[in-house]
């Protein structure tokens, strides 16, 4: 079986957890698209990892973990995350493939990214400033150093020595800040690809063989459907494809590759940074759901902001991924609400729609139109077995896989692995 799990809002839905768990005797897990920008919190025995960039299927004995070519890799975090795992006794070695297509996060491009920031003032996209938004950018204009040229002394020399230039030049000229020097970035480029040649390979034809021989495979979504560069609130986005589409880019294979595509939907709705979020809540509510959700950035500790479940976001992230399952997490945090809201269309200028807006200017003044279910009474919190939930509490789950016309795969009722109801 071949299945994806993606993030149907706007990232943070509880991935992490949802992918350790069905990474369970799989033979691959594997990344697509993104970099560090993504936090995934896994709880093992009372013990709490935060991955960035190695896929959550690691802690599995036997499963192999690749990190696609659709990736933007930071070496450096590459490197402590390997040491902080074995350091935790966790195995890190032939058990892990990069892509050597992988696109590199340069220091420069991290530099870029504040900088960037800076400059938008007020218009802000509130990025992880990881450098995830130049370095694709450095992609899309052919001029990107990737994985495997760090272990190829010669192409690194000829790409990086054309790169700084104009890094520098914009840094130097433009921002007005201290540029970089080519002997130190190349030597510390150098050592990188030291450190991680073992784990540097062809990873679109280890998948070819993998999916040929029918291994079992998890495909591992990063941020959410609605920060998807072509799909999601632009400008307001990330810059590569979490959605569907992005495992076929970012990994190389074929669409027949995909047999099941697993929804990750948060109970309510949260969002970090800026832009458009039309279930917000600013209030009082919204901070209290922050406190009970513990709703803050895995990577970049800032708070989220916080709001009701939105329908008219899942149905449209349902089309984009053809989703064929859900899994809803965080349904504790909504025990001890008499009645529960979900947003079932928007108000446009007056006008009702259920469509999503893709035009920004539109989306932002979209009122939701709310509809009310009712709460339940005795907690949810560590549940793990259907006939233990309250019935209130099934039909919200039911609720919303009717409306996303997928199949309710498992409910998240904690953190740990165990507080799980399984579906199907
Ligand atoms: P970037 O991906 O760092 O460029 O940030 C662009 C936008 O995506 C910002 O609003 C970030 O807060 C958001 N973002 C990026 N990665 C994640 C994630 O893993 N979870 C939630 N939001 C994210």
């Amino acid at each position: 079986m071949k299945v994806a799990v993606i993030g149907s809002q706007w990232g943070d839905e509880g991935k992490g957890k949802v992918v350790d768990f069905l990474a369970d005797g799989k033979d691959i897990v594997a990344r697509y698209s993104g970099g560090p920008n993504a936090g995934h919190t896994i709880v093992i025995d009372g013990k709490k990892f935060i991955l960035h960039l190695i896929p959550s299927g690691i802690f599995r004995k036997d499963t192999v973990c690749v990190m696609g070519n659709g990736m933007a890799v930071d070496p450096e975090s590459l490197i402590k995350e390997i040491e902080d795992l074995r350091g935790e006794g966790i195995y890190v070695g032939e058990n892990l493939l990069v892509s050597e297509s992988a696109h590199v996060i340069m220091p420069y491009n991290r530099l870029l990214d504040s900088l960037n920031e800076k400059i938008k003032g007020s218009k802000q996209i509130g990025t992880t400033r990881k450098g995830i938004g130049p370095t694709y950018a450095d992609k899309a204009s052919r001029i990107g150093i990737r994985m495997g040229d760090l272990i190829r002394e010669d192409v690194l020399k000829e790409k990086l020595e054309f790169i700084l230039k104009i890094k520098n030049l914009l840094i130097k000229e433009f921002f007005g800040e201290k540029g970089f020097s080519f002997n130190e970035l190349f030597e510390k480029a150098l050592s990188w690809g030291e450190r991680l040649k073992p784990f540097i390979t062809n990873t679109t034809s280890y998948m070819k063989k993998a999916v040929i021989e029918g291994k079992s495979i998890l495909y591992e979504g990063a941020q959410g459907t609605m920060l998807d560069i072509d799909h999601g609130t632009y400008p307001y986005v990330t810059s590569s494809n979490p959605t569907v589409g992005g495992i076929m880019t970012g990994l190389g294979v074929p669409p027949g590759a995909i047999d099941e595509v697993v929804a990750v939907v948060k109970a309510y709705t949260t969002r970090v940074g800026g832009g458009a979020f039309p279930t917000e809540e600013k209030g009082e509510f919204g901070c209290m759901l922050r406190e009970k959700g513990g709703e803050y950035g895995a990577t970049t500790g800032r708070p989220r902001r916080c709001g009701w479940l939105d329908l008219v976001v899942l149905k449209y992230a349902a089309w984009i991924n053809g989703f064929t399952k859900i899994a809803v997490t965080k349904l504790d945090v909504l025990d001890g609400f008499e009645k529960i809201k979900v947003c079932i269309a928007y108000e446009i200028d007056g006008e009702r729609t259920e469509e999503f807006p893709l035009n920004y200017s539109d989306l932002i003044r979209a009122k939701p139109v709310y509809l009310e279910l009712d709460g339940w009474k005795k907690p949810v919190k560590g549940v793990r077995k259907k006939e233990d939930l309250p019935k209130e509490a099934l039909n919200y789950v039911n609720f919303i896989a009717d409306n996303m016309n997928a199949e309710l795969l498992l409910v998240s009722t904690g953190a740990n692995r165990e507080h799980t109801v399984m579906f199907s």
